[in-house]
């Protein structure tokens, strides 16, 4: 099959790899002509574990192509993929300016029948807005089709080969049946609905699964207060199928790219159809407040003395095995700890240059290593699960800490890491494994 994908971010060029590998006759277009030089030089625009290994084979295997050529790329191809950004307004509705200026686009060069795919995620009715914009520039037949995308960033290429589901909303049976073909190689399971219906399936499951994130962060802090262990609770729950295990891991929130945009934005459909969207309200309500109990539990260690503290910070994207750090709670963390007055030095593997032209702000000490970091600190918060600091020597990095205060955010460390340590220790939902205070202090 010939395809374009359209939009070179984590969802189009993922995509458009993954096509390729799968044998098919792949051109991926963006506006942005230093990406496509970059790709084109055998490089990769975002930091994805097995994204450049396979964008360069599949581009020596002829499949692939990367341009700033949309009429041309068109014009090759039966199947046309917009994957275009829909950044969040400031009301929290997405921005459908990109994918409008797209589609006009891909109208203008249509030559013959296409098949136009949105896998932007966009709120429900847009593919019929976008099929109308094409229908008034253009005589030449189509059809939509509305393929939402579940990748994860970190696991992109595995989610992409080995799916949990395909959804393909359509109104013509035969384009679905196209997309099923393009599909059948990477799972059986593929949902065919209607185009409304899979738009809706995209933001419910992202929303589900931020109330899954929510709903084990309040039963963490409800466990550090009546002395139960959350990772001990939520292995309980998980072995209920009806439950299940993945997404109950407690922390300090969910960042990134979609759930927060996406989150926001279901809210706000609802809302354009005077309903109250109230779970999902409180499900943001809770996870903005999570990330701030790094804060409250450095005031309890600092007993409310903020100032001329040197605190480290490891990990500033918003998961690991990413660049990507937006809406990360590390941004809001070492924001409110410089307000503080306190000296923050940051580490992270990747997300050095992304955090730091984000942040925007100066006062940050940017160290080259993990260690280097967590020089003289008066306390170390872990803000990512890098498997690095998993690895880290715990004798050691007590040594180089002015004391030896480790806020665990995402409870990469358990008993026999910290055993013999003098640490004083605080994870997320775990009271029984804070150590080095003599009577126990309570959260705030
Ligand atoms: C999410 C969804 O998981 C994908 O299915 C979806 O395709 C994607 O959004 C999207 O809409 O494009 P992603 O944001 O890449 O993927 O990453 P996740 O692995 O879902 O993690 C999101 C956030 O939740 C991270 O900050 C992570 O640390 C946090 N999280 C996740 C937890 O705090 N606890 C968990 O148990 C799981």
């Amino acid at each position: 099959m010939n395809i374009t994908v359209i939009g070179t971010g984590y969802v189009g060029l993922v995509s458009g790899v993954c096509f390729a590998e799968l044998g098919n006759r792949v051109i991926c277009v963006d506006k942005d002509s230093s990406k496509i030089e970059v790709l084109n030089a055998g490089g990769c625009p975002i930091y994805e574990p097995g994204l450049k290994e396979l964008a360069v084979s599949n581009r020596a295997a002829g499949r692939l192509s990367f341009t700033s050529d949309l009429a041309d790329a068109v014009r090759q191809s039966e199947v046309v993929i917009l994957a275009v950004g829909t950044p969040p307004l400031p009301s929290g509705e997405a921005n459908l300016a990109y994918i409008q200026e797209a589609a006009q686009e891909v109208a203008a060069a249509m030559n013959g029948r296409k098949i136009i795919v949105i896998k932007s995620t966009v709120p429900v009715g847009t593919n019929e807005r976008i099929a109308e914009v094409i229908r008034s520039r253009t005589k030449q037949p189509f059809d939509s089709i509305s393929l939402p995308e579940f990748l994860r960033e970190g696991s992109a290429i595995k989610d992409t080969m080995a799916p949990d589901r395909i959804v393909i909303g359509a109104d013509n049976p035969e384009a679905a049946e196209i997309m099923v073909q393009l599909h059948k190689p990477l799972t059986e399971k593929i949902v065919v609905t209607d185009i409304r219906s899979a738009e809706m399936i995209k933001y419910a499951s992202n929303a589900f699964l931020a109330t899954k994130i929510s709903f084990i962060n309040e039963i963490a802090n409800i466990c550090e207060k009546v002395g139960a262990d959350v990772t001990q609770v939520a292995g309980g729950m998980g072995f209920d199928k009806r439950i299940g295990p993945s997404f109950l891991n407690a922390g300090i929130g969910y960042g990134g790219s979609c759930f927060p945009k996406d989150t926001r934005a279901l809210i706000q459909i609802a809302g354009n159809y005077d309903y109250q969207f109230k779970l999902l309200r409180s499900v943001v309500e809770v996870n903005q407040d999570q990330r701030f109990n790094v804060i409250r539990k450095l005031n309890t260690v600092f007993d409310g003395e903020f100032v001329g503290k040197t605190v480290a910070v490891w990990g500033l994207s918003f998961k690991p095995n990413t660049d990507d750090v937006r809406d990360s709670p590390a941004l809001d963390i070492i924001g409110e700890l410089l307000d503080f007055g306190v000296r923050v030095k940051a580490y992270d593997p990747i997300a050095m240059d992304s955090f730091r032209e984000l942040f925007g702000r100066s006062g940050v000490e940017w160290c080259g290593s993990a260690m280097e970091a967590a020089q003289g600190a008066d306390a170390l918060c872990l803000l990512t699960e890098w498997e690095e600091f998993a690895k880290v020597d715990l004798f050691q990095l007590q040594r180089v800490l002015q004391r030896p205060i480790l806020i665990d955010g995402r409870n990469v460390f358990d008993e026999k890491h910290l055993l013999g340590t003098d640490f004083v220790y605080y994870s997320v939902g775990r009271p029984s494994l804070n150590q080095g205070v003599k009577e126990r202090v309570p959260v705030l």
